[in-house]
């Protein structure tokens, strides 16, 4: 090898090194051994099972997934559980086994301007009475009887054979209602021995939330040390995604979460992550819901290798393209 070529070869091996440095721990391990993408299985497989239910985190885990993502919510009886709505009409059988519990408002889930209507909100009932519920009939008969699972159970059932991505879901709602949810998050990872980064090499934690505020309580005041990724959705969250906006994100998170489409309008936004320090992780990547592009796998493929992105969200955790 001539001097030149080896000097070529060194810097190139210095800059790959550097790049997986500035990454947050979690990731380098997968930058340093090649260019390995992290699969999150979005609520489970939720293409293929009710999303947020055992039978779904349990096909996540057979078809590969790195990490299975749970969002939170807080029951009467302050037990987090795993669910993505605040309330719970969508998906169980609420509404037939406790009629006359709903409360007549405008949920936040709803459209602007939508009128009042019937919502069955988590935190007016204890684990006793949502684990009578159904949770997986309104998906397919051949779910039925699936329960909405506690958040111990989610981590009992995937720790040791894939990461745990929970999700901070309305913590400013369960404030109100006397709930600290970044507390209640923190302390039962403490409880599973779980907390600290590389506690348990086989199960890595993530923390998300589409609030800023709550990811920068659990950096500061509740002083996590684990990985936390900041979901930025169309407006007014993506204002952001500015070079000055990534900076002041990398204060307090570890990465972003943009919607996909954000970075489909805007590929550079990759790269200018990568440049403040974030891993950019997208959502959500589905079988159902894949634009332009021929199938779910096609459109994954293009995010992670043409956009560059670290890792992705999807429901379709089979479909992941690995190289
Ligand atoms: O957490 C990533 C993605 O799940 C954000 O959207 O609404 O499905 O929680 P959502
Ligand atoms: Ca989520």
């Amino acid at each position: 090898m001539t001097d030149s070529l080896f000097c070529r070869c060194l810097l190139a091996v210095s800059a790959c090194v550097l790049a997986a440095l500035s990454l947050p721990p979690l990731f380098q391990t997968a930058a340093q051994s090649g260019s390995k993408k992290i699969l999150v299985a979005h609520r489970g497989a939720s293409s293929y099972a009710p999303e947020h239910t055992l039978e779904a985190y349990r096909l996540a885990l057979a078809q590969g997934a790195d990490f299975v993502e749970q969002d939170l919510q807080i029951t009467k009886d302050g037990v987090l559980v795993c669910l993505h709505d605040l309330t719970l009409e969508r998906t169980t059988n609420v509404e037939e086994v406790f009629p006359n519990r709903a409360r007549l408002d405008v949920s936040e889930d709803q459209a602007p301007g939508a009128p009042p209507a019937k919502h069955w909100y988590v935190p007016d009932f204890t684990l006793a009475e949502i684990k009578q519920l159904d949770a997986g009939s309104w998906f397919n008969e051949k779910f039925k009887g699936a329960r909405v699972p506690t958040w111990q159970e989610a981590i009992d059932l995937v720790r040791g054979k894939a990461g745990l991505y929970p999700e901070t879901k309305g913590p400013e709602v369960y404030g109100k209602r006397g709930f600290d949810m970044e507390k209640l998050t923190l302390e039962m990872l403490k409880k599973n021995k779980l907390a600290e980064p590389g506690a348990d090499a086989k199960t890595p934690v993530i923390i998300q939330s589409f609030s800023a505020e709550s990811l920068q309580k659990m950096r500061f005041e509740l002083k996590t040390k684990l990985p936390l990724v900041f979901l930025i959705g169309f407006d007014p969250q993506k204002q952001w995604l500015t070079a000055d906006g990534l900076k002041r994100v990398k204060e307090f998170a570890n990465g972003i979460g943009p919607a996909k489409g954000l970075i489909e309008r805007e590929p550079q936004l990759v790269t200018w992550a990568h440049a403040a320090g974030l891993t950019v992780t997208p959502y959500t990547f589905r079988s159902s819901n894949t634009g332009k592009y021929k199938d779910v796998r096609e459109e994954m493929n293009q995010f992670l290798y043409t956009f560059g992105v670290d890792a992705l969200f999807t429901d379709n955790p089979d479909q992941f393209p690995r190289r």
